[in-house]
């Protein structure tokens, strides 16, 4: 399931994630959200079927490299009532290498024709236009707020890869195109994976019906060695190599805190039912400082406080040579759950194991949401959840960057906006190492 070259083996992906067989728009959005005892009742039903039936649905692909690739085959696995029928890309070799990555393994339903492949800053614009039911967006996260918002005003269902802002503006414009999806019962799923992984579910089942009393704490840790890095191409604009190494560019990875780290706060808060409400943190480039990894930091430590005087800790590094840990840990007044993916156990009170089947998470987001589209299922829109997590991660950020404390309220109304909406070739976005206390 790892979609990344890795530059050492601490701490994988694989390791990690691919584990199983298996300010006003805000307070307006209120869509219906997977809850635990519907996901699990939902996950029942795939026992028994595996696959979600029904209409036949057309999906478009807009952002072709490892996870547009990958989610167009979880996808195409997720019901034999799909297929793939177009794909958009900035770069023409990352659209021809998904087209013969669907040919091949896409189960006879991913064959996309050469007229419905589009290329070039803009390729979302041919995707959307085609009759296309669904979309996945799995560009780098700067771009995702502009095309999920493009999406849904071209009437599509979407699911669309986490994070899914880098600044408080692109978050503005999810929770408000989250808003028009709901009016127009356009489902929206989001790639935290977490939320659609049994042994997730069932272990927040358990925090809900009391298993460890009131849940007052939290830690989430995701440390891990170094990821992919691309030597820019003399060819290419500068810009252009910039999104090519998109991992090292705020502007276009929110840094990754926001980039990884978001799956570990997501998950916290889920257990806390609720977003952070400020925070304090602390973070730096000490072990990756050439330039080939831009201005980003390489680890960063947060103190978020929720409502009700709860707290978490939340941890992220990305050091090569380093130990590795990405898991979350949910302290409640009677007992503590530990988790990671495919493991989820309470000590405590009431003690409990997850055991059996753990379908692969990458699949039944899919499943879950062409359910929802299909209507073999409730209506689903997981849009203002996954901002509210984004936008967590951000504001863990924004004050390690500046050295400044942050409120929620503050931070989420906060102009800063890092993309620019009319990309073409030519220079990069320009940016310095933040130094707090300077930024
Ligand atoms: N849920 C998960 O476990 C998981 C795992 C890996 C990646 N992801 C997420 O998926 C997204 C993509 O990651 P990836 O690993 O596939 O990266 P990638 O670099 O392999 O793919 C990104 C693709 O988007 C293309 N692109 C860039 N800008 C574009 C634009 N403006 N319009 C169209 N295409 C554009 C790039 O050329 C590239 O092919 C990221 O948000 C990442 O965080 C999620």
């Amino acid at each position: 399931m790892e979609q990344r070259t890795r530059t050492q083996p601490t701490a994988s992906r694989r390791t990690f994630l691919g584990t199983s067989g298996a300010v006003a728009a805000a307070t307006v959005l209120a869509p219906t959200v997977l809850t635990p005892s519907r996901a699990l009742a939902q996950d029942a039903a795939k026992d028994r079927k595996g696959v979600s039936r029904g209409k036949a649905l057309r999906v478009g692909v807009i952002g072709c490299g490892g996870r547009g690739t990958g989610a167009a085959l979880n996808a195409l696995e997720a019901s034999p009532d799909c297929t793939v029928v177009a794909l958009g890309d900035v770069f023409p070799e990352r659209v021809a290498a998904a087209a013969d990555a669907l040919a091949k393994n896409g189960r006879g339903r991913g064959n996309v024709p050469e007229k419905a492949r589009f290329t070039g800053f803009g390729c979302e614009k041919g995707v959307l236009a085609t009759d296309c039911d669904l979309v996945i967006l799995a560009t780098p996260p700067g771009f995702r707020p502009q095309q999920f918002a493009a999406a849904v005003d071209a009437g599509k269902h979407v699911f669309f890869e986490k994070p899914v802002a880098v600044d408080p503006s692109g978050v503005r414009t999810v929770l408000e195109a989250a808003e028009r999806a709901a009016k127009g019962k356009q489902c929206v799923v989001t790639g935290t994976q977490r939320r659609h992984e049994r042994s997730y579910l069932e272990a927040i089942a358990k925090i809900r019906e009391g298993a460890i009393g009131r849940p007052v704490a939290a830690r989430c840790y995701w440390n891990q060695g170094g990821l992919w890095n691309k030597e820019p191409d003399p060819k290419l604009s500068e810009i252009e190599n910039q999104v090519r190494n998109w991992l090292y560019h705020t502007w276009l990875s929110g840094d990754h805190i926001v980039e990884q780290h978001v799956h570990n706060i997501d998950v916290v808060n889920w257990a806390m039912d609720a977003h952070p409400l400020r925070c304090v943190a602390v973070g730096g480039r000490q072990a990756r400082t050439q330039p080939q990894y831009g201005t980003i930091f390489d680890h960063f430590a947060v103190d978020f406080e929720y409502p009700e005087d709860r707290f978490a800790a939340s941890m992220c590094r990305q050091e090569d040579g380093t130990d590795g840990r990405v898991d979350e840990i949910v302290y409640g007044t009677d007992g503590t759950m530990f988790l990671r993916s495919g493991y989820a156990e309470i000590r405590g009170r009431n003690p409990w194991k997850f055991s059996g089947a753990n379908p692969n998470p990458y699949v039944v987001e899919h499943v879950d949401l062409q359910d929802a589209v299909r209507g073999n299922a409730a209506y689903l829109n997981e849009g203002k959840r996954i901002a509210e997590s984004t936008m967590s991660a951000i504001m863990g950020r924004m004050a390690a960057y500046t050295g400044k404390d942050l409120e929620w309220d503050v931070a989420i109304k906060d102009p800063m906006d890092l993309v620019p909406h009319d990309l073409k070739p030519g220079p990069g976005v320009a940016s310095k190492v933040p130094v707090p206390g300077q930024a």
